[in-house]
């Protein structure tokens, strides 16, 4: 069909105008598809349109955890349930949240290659990690600030984390303590690290959490202050609560356009709603993601860290060697589920590069965009000893609190066993390289 210019030019006002809509702007991976179809193809204009034509007609947003057919259709509940600007929060990537969607596409590029007349009867979705057997593969990634998607926030998450047999990584920006974590996970939550610009900070909250008795810190490297969260700041705008109630005009590490800045309630006001900062001198804090980290930072810690040391955000061979060369003990591949750059690379692509560069010394986990029992299979085919979940479970909180984690974990582990049971792989370790293809492109 030929598209003349007048309704070239209505439809791209049209597109224009849904951009401004709060449902478009609510969600950071809408407005983002949105910015790229100004660009797209007639034909990939066309098809989206009808998908949303779909999405406005359709009024199935789910009210019960039991509900849920997949893990997405916690998103549209936790929308409606979180304050608008709590959920931008959540919904945010950069730029045009661009890297969020290549985080799930890259999953779509590989394929499985399916065995028959396997006797696959009995599926154990168990993996162990450094010698501690958990019931699956499925880790929660530690995730900031939970309080604002639930009251009872990361609490619900260990209860959830401990009644399906996950491992927890606990936010050095939680809205909850490690050792409430700890009891209410009834079990260890490793301990993820953000060393703030003062090294006694950071050494101070990596005690806490080994006497606390957190087996592994989890130093996050990817996020540097500043970092443009646009579908963040597109909400705020949308929320019309008062939100100096809460934030008090304080430090926060994403102030739009202001890396780190700090308002009248300076880091101390931002740091005094996260326990991990209490009793902390903070006069000399700046910023939470220290901006001056290099592998001398790392190589101080090793030295300092008397549990498991993990880096978090390693998504390059040469990154992944200095680490093994530096002492660490495992790696997360993860790209801060697209919230640190916008390099539009998925962590799925950037996972084998990193496994080589370990060369199987040590354990590594994967996240971003995992969505679904095939992306887990996929990745766990390709090397990663477990992978991880961000937004999923906190969806699954904000919209239902614990019981909706506990729906999130419950669907995934299903839809891992099906996948095995599907591809003739019993265990864990039995799911390898050869039962994947890439796509033809
Ligand atoms: C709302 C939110 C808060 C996050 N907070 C932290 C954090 O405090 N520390 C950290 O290392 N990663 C944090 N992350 C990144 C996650 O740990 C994880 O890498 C990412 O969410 C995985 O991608 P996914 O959301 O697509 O599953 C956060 C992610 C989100 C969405």
């Amino acid at each position: 069909m030929n598209h003349t210019p007048d309704r070239s030019r209505t439809r791209r006002k049209f597109l224009k105008m849904l951009g401004a809509s709060p449902l478009i702007a609510g969600s950071g991976v809408l407005a983002g598809c949105l910015a790229n179809l100004l660009h797209a193809a007639p034909s990939e204009e066309k098809q989206f349109l009808g998908w949303l034509e779909n999405l406005q007609q359709s009024d199935d947003v789910i009210s019960s955890p039991d509900q849920a057919l997949d893990v997405m259709d916690f998103e549209p509940a936790a929308r409606k349930a979180i304050p608008p600007a709590h959920f931008g929060y959540l919904a945010t990537g950069v730029d045009d949240d661009g890297t969020v969607r290549a985080n799930r596409d890259g999953y779509s590029r590989i394929q499985i290659r399916a065995r028959r007349l396997v006797d696959v009867e009995r599926i154990d979705i168990s993996q162990s990690i450094f010698g501690v057997k958990w019931n699956t593969p499925i880790v929660l990634s530690p995730i900031g600030s939970q309080k604002a998607f639930h009251p009872d926030g990361e609490l619900a998450v260990a209860r959830a984390a401990q009644s399906k047999g996950h491992l927890m990584l606990l936010s050095t920006a939680a809205t909850s303590s490690i050792e409430d974590a700890i009891a209410a996970r009834g079990g260890p939550v490793w301990q993820q690290l953000y060393p703030t610009n003062v090294w006694e900070v950071g050494q101070a909250i990596i005690k806490r959490a080994e006497k606390a008795g957190s087996p592994a810190i989890v130093l996050t490297v990817d996020l540097q202050e500043g970092s443009n969260r646009e579908t963040l700041f597109r909400s705020q705008r949308l929320d019309k609560r008062q939100c100096s109630a809460c934030h008090s005009g304080a430090y926060s590490p994403f102030a739009r356009g202001k890396p780190g800045t700090s308002g009248s309630g300076g880091f101390a006001g931002f740091a005094s709603r996260k326990p991990m900062f209490d009793g902390l001198d903070l006069s000399k804090v700046t910023a939470l993601h220290a901006v001056n980290m290099d592998w001398d930072f790392v190589k101080r810690l090793r030295d300092t860290v008397t549990v498991k040391l993990l880096i978090k955000g390693i998504v390059t061979r040469e990154d992944a060697q200095l680490a093994v060369q530096h002492g660490v003990d495992g790696l997360i591949v993860s790209n801060h589920g697209g919230r640190a750059e916008e390099t539009l690379r998925p962590t799925v692509e950037s996972l084998p590069e990193v496994l080589e560069g370990v060369g199987g010394k040590v354990p590594v986990i994967v996240d971003g965009g995992v969505r679904r029992g095939t992306d887990i299979f996929k990745a766990l085919a390709l090397g990663a000893t477990a992978v991880g979940i961000g937004r999923p479970h906190s969806w699954g909180l904000g919209a239902f609190g614990q019981a909706g984690v506990e729906a999130v974990l419950e669907i995934l582990q299903r839809e891992l066993r099906t996948i095995m049971r599907q591809a003739g792989t019993t265990s864990v370790e039995k799911i390898t390289h050869d039962y994947l293809v890439s796509r033809p492109s």
